[in-house]
């Protein structure tokens, strides 16, 4: 197995810092409630929020839900929230973030969960995006980068637990030796 950079450090910043420009013009005097998704979106999510203007950051509040549906490199195809949310978001602003989305079943399964606490809204924000990879058609308000149908770690992303610290995106290459 071998790793091949596919967005450097410098990228990845540079783009979440783009994204938190959009978000402090979207989010002009909104109490705005930013909720990540375990683990993947912790990263992405804590550089985004270190990065909105203070009039903004003086007013966001944060919280985490957890999602599972992966093991090793492959979707398990179902979606299992294990984690409830403890700020109330009822009548307002929700930014969901992810790290990544490739069938849409977390983001959905999540959205789905959070709109019985009727939020005014919710937004999705992912850094990557795997279109190709759709099985459920899910709503992207903001995203870092469209991806081909590869397997990527780092910032955030993982193979079984692995590599999550990585401050640039991999993507990671079976060698011929992984078959022996
Ligand atoms: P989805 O539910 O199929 O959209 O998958 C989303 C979740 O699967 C993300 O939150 C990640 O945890 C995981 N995932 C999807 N693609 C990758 C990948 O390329 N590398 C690491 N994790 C991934
Ligand atoms: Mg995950």
């Amino acid at each position: 197995m071998a790793l091949r950079v596919l967005f450097s450090a410098a990228e990845v910043q540079k783009r979440v810092e783009e994204l938190a420009g959009q978000l402090a013009s979207d989010f002009v005097d909104t109490e705005l409630i930013v909720v990540g998704i375990l683990n993947g979106a912790a990263p992405f999510m804590m550089d985004l929020l270190r990065l909105l203007p203070t009039g903004l950051a003086l007013r966001v509040q944060y919280d985490f839900v957890d999602a599972t549906s992966y093991c090793g490199r492959e979707s398990r195809g179902t979606v299992e929230l294990s984690r409830e949310l403890s700020v109330d978001v009822t009548s307002r602003s929700v930014l969901l973030v992810d790290g990544i989305v490739d069938s849409g079943r977390t983001l959905d399964t999540v959205v789905t969960a959070l709109q019985k606490w009727a939020p005014a809204e919710i937004r999705t924000c992912t850094l990557l995006d795997k279109p190709s990879r759709r099985q459920v058609a899910v709503p992207i308000d903001y995203r870092g980068f469209e991806i081909d149908d590869l397997f990527v770690v780092g910032y955030g992303m993982d193979l079984d637990g692995a590599f999550r610290g990585l401050r640039h995106v991999a993507v990671v290459e079976s060698s011929s030796e992984d078959a022996e």
